[in-house]
């Protein structure tokens, strides 16, 4: 047994005989040509005589190389055997050598690929319409070992010196600032970088291509630029503001200074996610960095400020201090989560940026509550076994339950922790448990026990809250969507509000697997779930429900979004009737804070798919009764000075208004102000984007044609995709019939097409014909999307609940898997089901209720 165990670690951990300290890099590209040839010297330390040296190559030819001892002693590689499944290059020598340092010297070529990943080429044109090529580098998780010989594992950290060999004129860049540059004589240059800090592999990157730099911003030392093709240098201005912000907070948060020399924030036309943190190089989809912040929405905007404070977070927490193995991905970008949202809550306190949260937590609360939900943590083997935790359990949940250790330890204690940790760390490699340690020395709490049953454990709590004399009484237990009765318990940390208004007393309570009682002033409420942080589902008893009903203008926001979430749960397992939920929407018409709207909607958006014909149309009604006099409040048109998030929820009542309500004035307005806004009158951008929202709905082939010409010549990549997603959200057949024919099409960029097709499934009246494209289309479509994206297409799969089409979606996955991501794939087809069946309930429930109303 042991050995097996050991002989299997052995196929996924390199021999440890020799590790790496530094590499030098030299990379030639050739854009044109798709090709690039390297040549490398790695300094060793080896550990015992060897013969042999192992690391890892991909998709790389190998022309051979030397070894070469302190002492100048020179040994040839006699034997280049490289194991294509392995991804390993085996590398005999002349004679054994060691123990001691030496250089290994290796010349290699590659392909630029097509795919995203490892070494590959983007494209874009320029203002005459050429073609203009660039060679760009994504390597998390395994990814290096395509772009040149290495040791690819995280805990082998050395410090890369990078040189690139680049035709003239275009620009290079890579982790550190440039250092020497001379030409070669034929028309190249010969670009030298400055060593990194010691740091794993699957951090470095080079760019090439004909891009600009804007001048850099002095961040207290610091030089901040951003890198983007020609022609777009007007989008940069918010990146780098919120950039300078990040890098200050986090300097100071943190207690470290920045751990690079400069900092270049590059956007790149094709990127398989939404940013990757390379220290000193951070790269960015479009849409994730170049932003007009006059014609963006609230949404838009903070879809930057997220991305770039999450990649600037990384740069210690992941970078300087980094996970020893894949099993600690989750960590790694899960605080970074919580940091980005730290970060942003301060750089744009007026978003309320926590509250804003809850909606993507919902999404965590979801898939958590599958029966084929997956602990936070699990032991990995393979790299491809840490592929699965890049999914919304882990960004989402893992930055939920970090906030929920921080609240209860309080900011102060935490940050002092995580700056222990940091610094006993730096430039090494961590545990999970290394983090618990540290915060449990300055905290005195018992944190690796709490943190353990969170993060070992899946699934989260429902705490039931009854009143008892002077104390109330709370209890777990675990909330599955399928009812099925569940032994998993957890220390709850939970901070308990005496009253409803944000003033009460509050205390700390951790709440034990068996519960636990807390002495509480008769008559009063109680909030279980103070500041809405923890983890978890509430439900009141009969009369504290009462207690907090009457008095829900006093509680935060985030609480009373939780209060409709948590009932929204109820509804969709199956434990509360459809109908009632749209009683409690009832109860919430003078509801005035967008998180809480955003919770309503979502609950309505579905009750909307399980109607059709006279029960839609009271439905309709319905919708139009209770958000019409909500928008005519807080008027059609923004006022003097408004902020961000009050034009967001316009935005959001208004789209409500014209898709779910069907109201003729609101399509009437969305037509004018969608004209308008394409024209470039300064539209109001939350307006600007709803309208085009409810024009898919409602419109035809002629608006199609409009909106896929708009999406063409966009200003900006947040009014691209607003137009190209729009595209596939068409219900009329011959508009939605043209979205699918240009899916496959250079007109979608294959890292939009995920996201492109999951929309078009979860189309209310013909997902079921993007399906048959989907299902057909298979081999092809995979071939497109970068591996590691192709999960985001399923997620649309659940919005497709006809019976006939559920039963042939499990089918065809019974067969078919996307080999990165085949957890997540059987909980969105879990989730699927469960819709499905809230669906069916819900179109006799809201039938009988709507036509009892009407
Ligand atoms: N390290 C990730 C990027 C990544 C994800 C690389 C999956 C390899 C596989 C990066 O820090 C990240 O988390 N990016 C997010 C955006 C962020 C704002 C949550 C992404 O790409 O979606
Ligand atoms: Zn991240």
């Amino acid at each position: 047994m042991a050995v097996t165990e050991e002989r299997a670690e052995a196929r996924y951990r390199l021999p440890r005989g020799a590790v790496p300290t530094r590499y030098d890099l030299v990379l030639e590209p050739d854009l044109e040509a798709g090709a690039f040839r390297g040549s490398e010297g790695i300094a060793l330390e080896i550990r015992e005589p060897l013969d042999e040296l192992v690391l890892n190559a991909a998709e790389l030819e190998i022309d051979g190389g030397e070894l070469v001892a302190a002492d100048g002693t020179t040994v040839p590689v006699i034997e280049v055997r490289l194991d294509a499944e392995t991804q390993r290059a085996h590398l005999r020598l002349g004679r054994s050598l060691g123990p001691g340092p030496a250089t290994l010297h290796l010349d290699f070529r590659g392909a630029l690929n097509d795919r995203m990943r490892g070494f590959y080429r983007s494209r874009y044109r320029d203002a005459e319409g050429v073609e203009r090529i660039i060679a760009t580098t994504q390597f998390e998780p395994t990814d290096a070992r395509r772009a040149f010989p290495c040791f690819d594992e995280p805990d082998l950290k050395a410090a890369f010196g990078v040189t690139l060999v680049v035709p003239e004129g275009l620009l290079a860049i890579s982790n550190e600032r440039e250092v020497a540059r001379e030409p070669t004589g034929d028309g190249r240059v010969r670009i030298r970088f400055a060593d990194t800090i010691p740091m794993s592999t699957y951090l470095v990157a080079f760019v090439v291509g004909p891009l600009e730099a804007t001048e850099p911003v002095d961040v207290d030392g610091v030089p901040l630029r951003v890198v983007h093709a020609p022609g777009k240098g007007h989008l940069t201005a918010f990146a780098l503001e919120v950039g300078a912000f990040a890098l200050r907070f986090f300097a100071d948060y943190y207690g470290i200074p920045y751990p690079g020399s400069k900092l270049d924030m590059v956007a790149i036309p094709d990127f398989a996610q939404g940013a990757m943190e390379n220290l000193g190089c951070i790269t960015y989809r479009e849409v994730a960095i170049l932003v007009d912040p006059g014609a963006a929405t609230q949404a838009e905007l903070q879809g930057v400020a997220d991305t770039v404070t999450h990649e600037i977070a990384h740069m210690w927490f992941g970078d300087l201090v980094t996970m020893r193995w894949w099993n600690g991905i989750w960590l790694n970008e899960a605080f970074a989560t919580f940091m980005e949202l730290l970060c942003v809550d301060a750089f744009r306190p007026e978003w309320d940026r926590w509250a804003l949260h809850a909606r993507s937590r919902s999404v965590a609360f979801e898939f958590d509550a599958l029966a084929t939900t997956r602990p936070i943590e699990y032991p990995v083997r393979s790299p491809e076994d840490a592929n699965g935790m890049f999914d919304v359990l882990t960004y989402v949940k893992g930055a939920s339950v970090l906030r929920m250790l921080e609240r209860y330890l309080g900011p102060e204690r935490f940050r002092e922790g995580i700056r222990r940790y940091l610094r006993e760390h730096a430039y090494g490699n961590t545990e999970t448990s290394d983090l618990w340690d540290a915060l449990e020395a300055v905290s005195g709490e018992p944190v690796r026990t709490v943190m353990d049953s969170w993060v070992w454990q899946g699934g989260y709590p429902l705490v039931s809250c009854s009143a008892r004399d002077g104390e109330v009484l709370l209890e777990q237990r675990r909330f599955r969507l399928d009812g099925v009765e569940d032994p998993t318990r957890w220390y709850v940390p939970l901070l308990v509000r005496h009253g409803a208004a944000s003033s009460d007393p509050m205390e700390p309570v951790l709440v034990p697997p068996e519960g636990a009682g807390v002495g509480h002033p008769r008559g009063a409420p109680v909030v279980v779930n103070a500041g809405g942080h923890a983890f978890v589902r509430v439900r009141y008893d009969a009369e504290l429900r009462r207690r907090l009903t009457e008095r829900l203008g006093e509680l935060a926001p985030i609480e009373r979004y939780q209060l409709v979430d948590d009932a929204w749960a109820a509804t969709v397992a199956g434990a509360e009737n459809a109908a009632a939920f749209l009683g409690l929407a009832r109860a919430f018409g003078d509801e005035t804070d967008l998180p809480v709207w955003q919770a309503l909607l979502l609950g309505l958006g579905w009750c909307e798919r399980a109607l059709q014909g006279e029960a839609r149309e009271r439905f309709r009604a319905f919708v139009r009764d209770l958000v019409r006099p909500a928008l005519d409040r807080l008027g059609w048109e923004p006022g003097e000075g408004e902020g961000d998030v009050r034009r967001a929820l316009r935005g959001a009542l208004f789209g409500a208004l014209g898709t779910l309500g069907a109201d003729p004035e609101a399509i009437e307005r969305a037509r004018e102000i969608e004209a308008a806004a394409r024209a470039g009158d300064g539209v109001d951008a939350a307006l600007a984007a709803a309208a085009v929202q409810v024009l898919a709905v409602h419109g035809g082939p002629a608006e199609w044609e409009v909106f896929r010409r708009a999406a063409r010549e966009a200003r900006t990549p947040q009014e691209h995709l607003r137009y190209l997603f729009a595209l596939p959200e068409f219900r009329e057949p011959e508009a939605f019939a043209s979205a699918l024919e240009i899916a496959l099409t250079d007109e979608v960029r294959p890292q939009d097409l995920p996201h492109y097709l999951a929309r078009g499934l979860a189309n209310r009246d013909r997902g079921p014909e993007a399906w048959a494209l989907v299902r057909e289309r298979w081999e092809e479509i995979m071939g497109r999307v970068a591996p590691s994206a192709a999960i985001y297409l399923a997620y649309g799969l659940r919005g497709l609940t006809d019976p006939a089409v559920v039963e042939d979606v499990q089918a065809f996955f019974a067969e078919h898997d996307i080999p990165q991501s085949a957890l997540q794939l059987r909980q969105i087809l879990e989730s699927q089901r469960i819709h499905a069946a809230f669906v069916a309930r819900a179109a006799t429930e809201l039938g009988r209720d709507l036509g009892d109303a009407g």
